[in-house]
């Protein structure tokens, strides 16, 4: 008899019916240690191996060579590297399983290392105090240049290019990382953006890029296809952290994206205590208050295990449940649920390098 407990119910999500409710989340794992930053036969593998997932999000992409910020990680604006992840898509495809792609810019969390010796780009002229890895290591983040409306607008025209390479590769649909210390955190962030513009100051305007980038790549992808991944509760190491107008901000995000009909809205959940922290208001109901704003598909992550996402499930604050460090030791996480089989655990020396091992080589323990 199948299993029906809810994270192995179908869920409709615009026009895909997905076969459960348990999401592969996106992995950074820096496999594409070629100069192209294309994906190669062991993300093929890889993604492959994990196609049945209720659908599978690729690891942050990069956009365009301007945004890339972090060592070996793929991009989507090449040919080739196109040609490479449409090689990916079909592998999962051809296993009935689904993929969308997330397309990520690291704004001023970069390095001029990347950038050919230029700066970075970043809201305005304040250090976001991160680190950027480098091929020479970890390195401490510089004050960037300020992003001129022209340079703006660039930027919205390559998540645009981005999203039609996506397309060109077969992807499902995409999903807008807009989470942690990237670009869009950083003009959210009233920290890293002290513009006087129309993408300073006010919540509208902070928001403004969001929104743009969403109406870019809905001309690309239908909005039904595209979904969007935020963490109000970013308590990143530099100064991009929740402040007094972080729930109103996404209160705010939230309430519009209602007109958007997006695919779903995935919500990282607090990493920390949010007892005495600007988002102390949400430290019993921090996914219920976005439920209560959010009409649509609402995707919940960090933590999650089976018995609790299937709780948020049942409870109906979610829609669907991601899993992000269970999937790197768990291809077969969704037969492992069904079978109650033993979850491996993952080597995090290998989460960030190591070729084959520990990406590819976690075996399948059920049938
Ligand atoms: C190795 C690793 C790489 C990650 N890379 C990304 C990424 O590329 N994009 C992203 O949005 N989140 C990334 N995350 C965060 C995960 O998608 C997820 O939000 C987080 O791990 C919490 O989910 P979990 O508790 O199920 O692991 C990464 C996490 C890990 C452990």
């Amino acid at each position: 008899m199948q299993n029906q407990e809810p994270l192995l119910t179908t869920y409709q999500m615009g026009d895909i019916l997905l076969p459960n409710r348990v999401v592969m989340t996106s992995l950074t794992r820096c496999r594409a240690t070629n100069p192209d930053l294309a994906p190669t036969d062991l993300h093929v593998e890889y993604y492959a191996q994990r196609a049945s997932a209720g659908f599978i999000l690729t690891e942050g992409t990069w956009i365009s060579e301007r945004a890339v910020g972090f060592i070996n990680i793929p991009g989507i604006y090449s040919k080739t590297q196109t040609e490479a992840w449409k090689r990916v898509t079909d592998a999962v495809h051809e296993k009935n399983g689904k993929i969308f792609v997330q397309l990520v810019h690291s704004g001023s969390v970069s390095h001029p290392d990347f950038l050919q010796g230029e700066l970075p780009l970043g809201p305005s002229a304040i250090n976001p105090q991160e680190k950027a890895f480098t091929p020479l290591g970890f390195k401490d983040t510089l004050t960037p240049a300020e992003y001129t409306t022209v340079q703006i607008k660039e930027t919205i025209g390559e998540y645009r290019l981005a999203a039609e390479n996506a397309k060109k590769a077969g992807f499902d649909g995409l999903e807008i990382h807009a989470q942690i210390f990237t670009l869009i955190p950083q003009f959210l962030s009233e920290a890293t953006n002290q513009r006087t513009d129309e993408y300073g100051g006010s919540i509208e305007n902070r928001a403004r890029l969001l929104f743009e980038i969403l109406d870019t790549v809905k001309k690309v992808y239908p909005a039904k296809r595209i979904g969007v991944k935020f963490t109000p509760a970013a308590f990143n190491p530099g100064i991009i952290k929740p402040d007094i107008t972080t729930i109103t901000m996404f209160d705010y995000i939230l309430e519009k994206l209602n007109g958007y009909h997006l695919a779903y809205v995935e919500l990282v959940g607090p990493a920390v205590d949010l007892t005495g922290t600007p988002l102390d208001l949400l430290k019993d109901n921090y996914f219920e208050h976005f439920r209560n704003i959010y009409n649509g598909t609402i995707m919940a992550n960090l933590g999650f295990t089976q018995e609790s996402g299937n709780a948020i499930i049942s409870k109906g604050t979610a829609d669907l449940v991601s899993f992000g460090t269970l999937y790197i030791a768990n291809p077969d996480l969704v037969q492992r649920f069904e079978q109650n089989s033993l979850l491996s655990k993952g080597d995090p020396d290998t989460y960030y390098a190591g070729e084959a091992k520990g990406f590819t080589d976690y075996p399948f323990v059920t049938s």
